[in-house]
């Protein structure tokens, strides 16, 4: 029997469930509450209201500039749309690193402010402490490793993390690190889908890729990359499943076209 078609609210005790029962997680990003109503309607099992709103919804090249008040904007808004979904919001960059207080503090501002229900933040060891401050406070964390944007500094480049053993072992080792300070689920993103696999397998909590593979307990994407919104962003691992650019760009030249001929509006839309 299906766990995710019987319940009327996504919990992340529902998710550990349909990891127990091999059922995927479905799981896409969500800025506003027009896009968050219709992601939840559709049946997303989880809406990530990502730092990732800094590159498609404020323009900046990184996630690093987006600021706790502007995640707290995006979250409020996603929550006042969502039924069924459980909301999941990112801590941005400088709001958990400092210490475990401060990060505390945001992850407190972000349930009390948005209504959320939990938050995601990057890292492993490095944020060991954080996490489980934030956990005593009853607050669900959702882990992320591999490919960690707002370390993209250190990095240097977006390109496909852990293919080399060492990095590999440092990943299962944090992977195992998070489940056993509490993480309720973890995100692992561009790393090889065999390496992906071994760590969805080994662990016990919810696994969710993003360019991770097959392997993994769920998947999920950046609603913008996979409507085609954003058409110069075309990763491997991306599935586009509209060409969103092309057809706004369309109905905004046809509503040119109608206002500059006097064709819009008709005598049928005016009073
Ligand atoms: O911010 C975001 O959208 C994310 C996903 C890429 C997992 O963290």
């Amino acid at each position: 029997m299906s766990v995710h078609k019987d319940v009327k609210r996504i919990t992340t005790h529902v998710l550990q469930e349909m990891k127990s029962n091999n059922e995927k997680i479905s799981m896409l990003t969500g800025y506003d509450y027009s896009m968050a109503k219709i992601l939840d309607k559709a049946g997303v099992d989880i809406i990530l209201v990502g730092d990732s709103a800094s590159n498609v919804m404020a323009g900046h090249e990184t996630t690093l500039p987006i600021t706790l008040n502007e995640m707290i904007y995006h979250a409020s808004s996603v929550v006042r749309a969502v039924e069924r979904a459980l909301v999941v919001v990112d801590l941005p960059f400088g709001s958990y690193q400092g210490n475990s207080r401060e990060a505390l503090s945001s992850a407190i501002r972000i349930m009390k402010e948005t209504g959320g229900h939990s938050v995601k933040l990057e890292g492993g060891k490095e944020v060991l402490e954080s996490i489980q401050r934030i956990l005593t406070a009853g607050i669900p964390v959702m882990g992320h490793l591999g490919l960690t944007p707002q370390s993209i500094y250190k990095f240097g480049t977006y390109t496909v993390r852990a293919k080399e053993e060492e990095e590999a072992q440092r990943l299962i080792e944090d992977a195992k690190l998070l489940e056993d300070a509490g993480c309720f689920a973890l995100i692992l993103e561009k790393i090889p889908a065999a390496l992906g696999a071994q760590v969805a397998k080994a662990l016990t909590i919810p696994v969710i890729g993003i360019g991770a593979g097959g392997g993994m307990d769920g998947q999920v994407l950046v609603s913008h990359d996979m409507l085609g919104i954003n058409n110069d962003f075309n990763p491997r691992f991306l599935r586009k499943y509209h060409n969103l650019y092309e057809e706004m760009f369309k109905s905004f030249q046809s509503y040119i076209k109608d206002v500059r001929s006097g064709d819009f509006p008709n005598e049928n839309e005016q009073y």
